[in-house]
């Protein structure tokens, strides 16, 4: 294994890949490369370090990290309803967390870059067609006649993931999250009276605290004005993320554990990127490209993962156990979370590497309909996160977060939650180009639920 000396933003290409993208014009691949390496950062040091010590608070329990957006977030998702959408369903989602957890959050967008998407088979068949499979819009289109990989979609992904930034930035200091606005909870699509009275009731408890704190003048310090919410997108791409990442100089007062010369390598295509399930191999070119960077990382666990071969891993990307730099997101499914979980927990714990422990719900609780719609149920969902939280618990550990596949928009691609979705419903407005989302009204459910689980909890 090489030391970290020997790092450099391309040594990952001596090294085998999983999911190689083929380009059949290598000058075209050249020219977009280099013309990606000659525009800005699209986030900064600041940022990113700003990011990284905010999760080392919830790798010691001490804030909460709420991550989502789509699965696959297409080109034409650049687009003003769709960002605010989404803004404002992290925003609600967050505030609901915080009443529950009585915890700062931290928010993550699978946005302004998640253009990219790891394939079981690198073909598919289309209306008895067989084509090359849909790897994101930075490789290639949904549309049967654009399956094949152009080079000049890398810069177009750097171009729609600034753009979307931009606008991120734009709304928020303009105050679309500024919390003297009142908040559209719209609780009319929740039929059970129980659970209509339990989040009618959050909600009533939350513009009561926010009332609270502008009568006190709380709010002077513009701390209700606007938050912040950092962006994220698997880092599969490498030749994309090689060309975006610069050697910049370190935030006043940062203490680098990889460089010592006041600079370091940091990834300036997002905050924080996260290593797929299917490229974490420890002899792999991501685990290598990773392993140099100064961003905050996430690593997807799921079920094959064997105990000491996560601790391999996190003595290769994070040797100094720096706390907060890696995010473990955990997606076994609902029926392996609870023999898989407590043997993961104590032997990170065993190593001395502390974490974030964050559940992802979604993509071990996927399954096709008889029809063949790919799809996943509202309580299969619930199920993996409760059972995530009570495993922590048995363990004396905690859960730092969730990381969530969902959209503003009204679609319907899981089934279940207070609007009984069915599976006859599926084909109503079932939009995504990869996998399934919750939408709206069943991702702040999902924070009503996990909320209540805190307050239960806590009230023991
Ligand atoms: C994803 O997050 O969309 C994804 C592909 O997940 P995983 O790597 O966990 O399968
Ligand atoms: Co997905």
């Amino acid at each position: 294994m090489g030391s970290a000396a020997e790092w450099s933003p391309s040594s990952w290409q001596s090294k085998p890949i999983k999911q190689v993208v083929t380009y059949d014009d290598q000058t075209a691949v050249s020219a977009a490369l280099s013309k990606l390496s000659s525009l800005p950062p699209i986030v900064t040091p600041t940022e990113i370090i700003k990011l990284k010590s905010s999760l080392r608070d919830a790798a010691l329990g001490k804030s909460f990290l709420l991550q989502g957006g789509d699965c696959a977030e297409l080109f034409s998702y650049c687009a003003d309803d769709p960002i605010n959408a989404k803004i404002k369903l992290l925003l609600q989602m967050s505030l609901v967390l915080i009443w529950g957890s009585n915890k700062p959050i931290i928010r993550i967008g699978r946005m302004a870059g998640q253009y990219a998407k790891p394939r079981s088979s690198p073909t598919e068949i289309v209306d008895g067609k067989e084509m090359p499979s849909f790897r994101g819009d930075i490789l290639n289109g949904f549309d049967p006649a654009h399956r094949h990989v152009d080079p000049d979609r890398l810069v177009t992904a750097y171009f729609h993931s600034a753009t979307t930034l931009n606008y991120i930035r734009g709304q928020l200091s303009s105050g679309i999250a500024d919390l003297h606005n009142p908040l559209d909870w719209d609780l009319g699509h929740v039929q059970d009276e129980g659970l209509q009275k339990k989040y009618s009731q959050i909600v009533s408890n939350i513009s009561e605290s926010l009332r609270f704190m502008r009568t006190i003048g709380a709010d002077t310090s513009g701390q209700l004005q606007t938050v912040d919410l950092y962006t994220s997108h698997e880092g599969l791409v490498l030749e994309y993320e090689q060309s975006l990442t610069r050697r910049l100089k370190h935030p006043v007062g940062y203490q680098s554990s990889l460089s010592n010369d006041g600079r370091g390598w940091y990834n300036t295509s997002a905050h924080f990127i996260w290593i797929g399930d299917r490229t974490r191999q420890i002899d792999g070119g991501h685990v290598e490209y990773f392993r140099g960077i100064e961003n905050p990382i996430g690593i997807k666990v799921g079920p094959s993962m064997k105990n000491d071969e996560l601790v391999e891993l996190l003595d290769i990307v994070n040797p100094n156990k720096e706390i907060g730099k890696v995010t473990l997101i955990t997606r076994y499914g609902k029926d392996k979370v609870e023999s898989m979980l407590g043997p993961h927990i104590e032997a990170v714990k065993k190593s001395g590497h502390v974490v974030v422990w964050q559940c992802d719900p979604m993509h071990g609780n996927t399954h096709s309909t008889p029809t063949g719609i790919k799809t996943r149920s509202f309580n299969s969902i619930f199920s993996e996160l409760s059972s995530a939280l009570k495993v922590h618990k048995e363990h004396s550990s905690f859960l730092g977060g969730m990381h969530l596949e969902l959209t503003g928009d009204a679609v319907t691609e899981c089934t279940g939650g207070s609007e009984g979705l069915a599976e006859e419903d599926l084909s109503l407005n079932y939009t995504t180009y990869c996998d399934p989302r919750l939408n709206e009204k069943q991702a702040l459910e999902l924070a009503f639920l996990v909320a209540g689980h805190y307050r239960e909890d806590n009230a023991l």
